[in-house]
């Protein structure tokens, strides 16, 4: 961080630098501003000298800028989420982007084309540290050596995340070598470049801007959790495509490799369906609120690109309503029933309501053709989000139809008969989405998602939901025993604790919330069932206007639990999340505060 608040007092006589021998010449005015220097002291962090050291040389772990001190302090620098073992040197030297050089000739052919994207983006990011003008010219060469093992593209939950990456340097160049199995793996090694290279501000009259990079390293890294997803909600309040893509872009600089998309719920549907056009035109807010699916497309490819999987949740049987409400009046029926009901209490969980009609097999043709749109959408091999969660029995046996349905089914009015009902809905959409991914050459079946709810209870859920198809998100608070008996019972969960790791909770009725430290204290599991974790950006309370504070660097820290799980706790990870926070607020994402700046620039002194 650079406190750049510049206090511009000249003083005038007290300079002898130039010419105090020349007594014809007027003095030379010194721009006197406050000029810190930054210590690094082992096991803190850095801190602050004493007095302003106008011109001060950086020496040995003497620093004239807080990011550049951050960036070879400690064990782990400035990285974030920090890797397995990392060696680096406390020395830097001056690069310029003009002269660095990235080497594919050890990747495939067939993986050149993405490595060429992955590192456009990582140098504009070197660029961006710089605020997009690297003023200060060095014309050592730098090259970066990349080896990719396989060329296998896709983003699966088996996609090999490791990379080796070693940094060399001379006076008259630097080398680097990045070795993954994976594109995805070599992507990790560019953000984690990135991240030993800092902003150098000179100003010596003239302000410049210059990029150091820590002269060696050598790092290994993999992943703890192969999931470490972000979920973003862009029915409750519209979230334009520009904010989206600054959360994949802060994503990737946290190496989380998923994005969940709740894309659609009762409030608003905002997702251009071609086969059904009546989902946006009846659903969305306005005609501006719409993802169209030439953007959809390339939100997916823009996440690929930073090693991001798009996963697309179409929430059912509930949290359907606003989009669905047409029915009528093509003659199809009820395609969904309490649609915003004013009385709403025990039809819903909150305002405005609205269940699918798994009644009308209309419904399920139009439920189809959804799924055709959402199948050609999804990176394969595809995972889709069903949703799942929430359904309230009451609104089913508010109507009619369904009543009659059940009878014919034999099913009877209590809570058992409704489970019945709600389960023969998710093998019947199931069904669907296998049919629609087969038609489009998936031989194999791929793993579905669904949240926890009364049917994924410990002893329901087996009668109900195949451990071998659905993966469960588990959203009960952590003092819930669900998580843990689902992985006994040997399905595969993603874990997303409300209490903990909701960034809604804090701003609506008795919720409370959760610092980064809490954020970041809470542990998951270790076994193989447990794929990872997610942070939850509900949206019935943020937008476009709050969503980087709201999101960031809260969600950072959940990042580092799901890739590092370290043992060691908040107060040593915070100097390099300050750090972090600097590096999103270059790549354009307006992080919140972690501290008063004093804080910030005396490591450890406030704890
Ligand atoms: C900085 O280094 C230069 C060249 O080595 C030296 O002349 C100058 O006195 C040093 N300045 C300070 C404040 O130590
Ligand atoms: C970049 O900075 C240099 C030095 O401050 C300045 O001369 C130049 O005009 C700047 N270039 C751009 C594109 O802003
Ligand atoms: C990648 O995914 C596609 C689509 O599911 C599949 O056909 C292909 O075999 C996969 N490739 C590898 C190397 O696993
Ligand atoms: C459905 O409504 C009937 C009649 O009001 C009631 O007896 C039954 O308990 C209700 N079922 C559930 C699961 O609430």
């Amino acid at each position: 961080m650079e406190f750049g608040r510049r206090w511009a007092l000249v003083v005038l006589g007290l300079s002898c630098s130039v010419s105090c021998h020349d007594t014809t010449a007027p003095p030379a005015p010194i721009v006197y501003e406050p000029s810190w220097t930054y210590k690094c002291v082992p096991d803190e962090g850095c801190h602050r000298s004493a007095h302003p050291q106008p011109g001060a040389n950086s020496s040995s772990l003497i620093f004239p800028s807080l990011d550049l001190c951050r960036t070879v302090c400690g064990r782990f620098g400035g990285l974030w989420p920090r890797p397995v073992t990392a060696a680096l040197s406390t020395q830097t030297v001056r690069i310029h982007p003009n002269f660095l050089r990235f080497d594919l000739s050890n990747a495939p052919v067939e993986t050149r084309d993405i490595l060429v994207e992955m590192t456009h983006v990582a140098t504009q990011n070197l660029i961006d540290e710089c605020d997009g003008n690297v003023s200060v010219v060095v014309e050592t060469p730098v090259v970066v050596y990349i080896t990719v093992k396989t060329t296998n593209l896709n983003l699966t939950l088996d996609t090999l995340e490791q990379y080796r990456l070693d940094v060399q340097s001379k006076e008259s160049n630097a080398v680097i070598h990045i070795v993954a199995e994976t594109v995805y793996g070599a992507r990790h090694a560019l953000e984690t470049f990135t991240q030993l290279v800092s902003s150098d501000k000179l100003d010596d009259g003239e302000y410049r801007c210059g990029l150091r990079l820590v002269a060696g390293a050598k790092i290994w890294d993999q992943p703890v959790y192969k999931y470490r997803g972000f979920l973003l909600d862009t029915s409750r309040n519209f979230i334009p495509m520009d904010d989206i893509k600054r959360m994949l872009d802060a994503m990737a600089t946290v190496k989380m490799n998923v994005f969940h998309w709740h894309a659609t719920d009762s409030h608003s549907f905002p997702l251009e369906s071609k086969r059904v056009p009546q989902f946006t035109r009846y659903g969305a807010y306005s005609a501006y609120e719409i993802y169209s699916a030439e953007e959809i497309r390339e939100l997916i490819h823009y996440a690929r690109v930073r090693g991001i999987r798009v996963v697309i949740e179409i929430d059912s049987p509930a949290h359907a309503g606003n989009g669905w409400q047409w029915g009528q009046e093509f003659g199809y029926g009820d395609l969904a029933v309490c649609v915003n009901a004013r009385q709403w209490r025990g039809l819903c969980i909150q305002p405005p309501c609205g269940q699918l009609n798994p009644a009308n097999p209309t419904m399920y043709r139009v439920l189809r053709d959804l799924y055709k749109d959402i199948a050609e959408y999804l990176p394969k091999p595809a995972l889709f989000h069903m949703g799942g969660d929430e359904v309230f029995l009451g609104c089913w046996n508010s109507s009619e139809q369904i009543l009659t349905y059940m009878e014919s089914r034999n099913y009877d009015t209590s809570v058992d008969g409704f489970i019945k009902l709600w389960s023969e809905f998710h093998e019947k959409a199931l069904n669907m989405w296998d049919e629609e991914l087969t038609a489009l050459g998936q031989e194999e079946k791929q793993p579905v998602m669904l949240w926890s709810s009364e049917l994924t209870q410990a002893h329901r859920i087996q009668k109900h939901l195949s451990k071998d198809r659905y993966i469960i998100e588990v959203w009960e608070p952590i003092n819930s025993p669900l998580l843990v008996q689902l992985i006994r019972l040997g399905y595969k969960v993603v874990s997303v604790p409300k209490d903990i790791w909701y960034l809604d909770h804090g701003f609506w009725g008795q919720t409370k919330y959760s610092n980064w430290r809490r954020m970041y204290a809470h542990t998951l599991p270790r076994d193989p069932h447990m794929l990872g974790g997610e942070v939850a950006a509900w949206s019935e309370y943020v937008d476009s206007q709050g969503l980087d504070t709201r999101v960031w660097p809260r969600t950072a820290a959940v990042a580092e639990r799901l890739w590092a799980d370290p043992n060691s706790g908040a107060i040593a990870a915070e100097s390099r999340l300050q750090r972090l926070r600097a590096r999103l607020g270059s790549r354009g994402i307006r992080a919140d505060v972690l501290s008063p700046q004093w804080c910030a620039q005396h490591d450890q002194h406030c704890v």
